[in-house]
């Protein structure tokens, strides 16, 4: 069912043959399977999406070529929402590939989209990687929906300040219950002008506007850099009979886990290092769910000779997993894949796998995930092959692993965390 929004005091109504193209385009996207980024489950247009598209019906009716740019979608309603509503173009951006692919599903039968104008190029929809001057030069529209973490936030509002026309104007909209005052003080430290709509079921948008002089030459805050120097980092990136590095520098983007520092996790899996197979039964490894990108660091490092691959499904993380890499001399040797899961891996060709996988979707424990990254573990090993899999102690997946990969053993074990090693039947 629609809820179409009263005209407001400001609000211009939305002409009613746009109205009725976007309510057909929303009505005909088609749910994607669920990717633990919706608490409601697989649903392909939100109110968030609706508020944001009426709220910025009146800017996209005047849209020019080049003008409209999209952050977050999840399901396309918004990079079609807005063509649907008389943008000539769209640029787009989402962090986890699981998202574009849902975008890419939408388009695969553009007819029933009544868009009908074929694919995405025809569509004139452009999809970029990363949130840089591609992405947002010139842009005079830009659709967000917000993402869970403020450094996030601050490095997509930052972007926008330097790279998009001075007269944009950020739509930023999110669920009233993940809504903070920080984020409008996020996007006042680089517009000038942030106001909130009223709220409309459960849902509310951030308007901001006047791009602050100041913002356009700023050093941008993220990529974020730290030199670690933990004892069990240091540890385990030191080859046998090595020389132990002062220490690692890791790199973040604002989207990416654990920030510019060191999870308890990866640094419980870290301490097991000794235990980990020697040198010469390592010539494939693999970093899943890499995110900055220390422990396919950490791998590199300790194993000279072995090929180290870094997969993480959000862009953010394959980015500074690849700078992570570059800032310890480890560049050449890490090749990072952005893919879903692990699922696009050559089978049977790795001897290593590192793994500390996801568990959080903001508040909600969540495993389908992790299961899914043992599966494509259990596919990418070779016969022999170990995962070592750290997770919290109260989440039993023994069981899930040794299903998935085969034999797997309690290796250590604290009050929060385990690390079990799953053998390659
Ligand atoms: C707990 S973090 C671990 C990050 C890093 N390995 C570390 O130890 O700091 C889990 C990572 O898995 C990634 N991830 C979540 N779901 C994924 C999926 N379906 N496919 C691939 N990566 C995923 C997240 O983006 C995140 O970077």
């Amino acid at each position: 069912m629609h809820h179409a929004p009263e005209p407001g005091p400001d609000r211009v109504p939305v002409p009613a043959d746009l109205r009725e193209r976007l309510d057909a385009v929303l009505g005909a996207l088609v749910p994607w399977p669920e990717d633990g980024s919706r608490p409601d489950g697989p649903v392909a247009v939100d109110a968030t999406d609706r508020l944001l598209l009426d709220e910025a019906a009146p800017l996209l009716a005047t849209a020019g070529p080049g003008d409209v740019v999209v952050l977050g979608d999840r399901f396309g309603a918004l990079t079609l929402g807005v063509l649907a509503l008389g943008a000539p173009d769209v640029r787009t951006h989402t962090d986890a590939v699981t998202a574009e692919a849902a975008i890419e599903h939408q388009l695969a039968d553009a007819d029933r989209l009544d868009l009908a104008r074929g694919d995405r190029e025809q569509l004139g929809i452009t999809m970029r990687d990363d949130v840089d001057e591609h992405l947002l030069a010139g842009a005079r529209v830009v659709l967000l929906q917000l993402p869970p973490s403020l450094a996030e936030l601050t490095e997509i509002a930052e972007a926008v300040a330097r790279y998009a026309a001075d007269d944009v104007t950020v739509l930023a909209g999110g669920r009233v219950k993940h809504m903070t005052r920080t984020m409008n003080e996020v996007l006042a430290a680089s517009f000038a002008d942030v106001r909130a709509t009223l709220a409309r079921q459960k849902s509310r948008v951030l308007v901001a506007s006047g791009v602050r002089p100041e913002a356009r030459d700023a050093a941008p805050s993220f990529p974020a850099r730290a030199v670690l120097r933990d004892a069990e980092l240091l540890a385990a990136a030191t080859p046998r009979d090595g020389t132990a590095p002062d220490g690692l520098t890791v790199v973040a983007h604002g989207g990416t886990f654990a920030g510019p520092a060191l999870d308890l996790g990866t640094r419980f899996l870290l301490t097991t290092a000794d235990r980990w197979p020697a040198a010469d039964r390592v010539r494939e490894a693999l970093d899943l769910g890499s995110g900055t990108g220390l422990l396919a660091t950490t791998l590199a490092l300790r194993y000279p000779d072995a090929r180290v691959t870094g997969v993480d499904r959000s862009a953010s993380a394959v980015a500074s997993t690849r700078a992570t890499a570059e800032a310890n001399g480890a560049g050449e040797r890490v090749v990072v894949l952005r893919d879903d899961a692990g699922e696009d891996l050559p089978p049977a060709s790795v001897d290593l796998i590192l793994l500390n996988p996801p568990f959080h979707d903001r508040a909600a424990v969540r495993t389908d995930a992790a299961r899914r990254m043992f599966a494509a573990a259990g596919r990418a090993l070779r016969q022999g092959g170990e995962l070592w899999c750290v997770f919290n102690t109260a989440l039993h997946y023994r069981e899930a692993l040794t299903r998935a990969v085969g034999p797997t053993v309690h290796i250590a074990q604290s009050p929060k965390f385990t690390v079990t090693r799953s053998r390659r039947r």
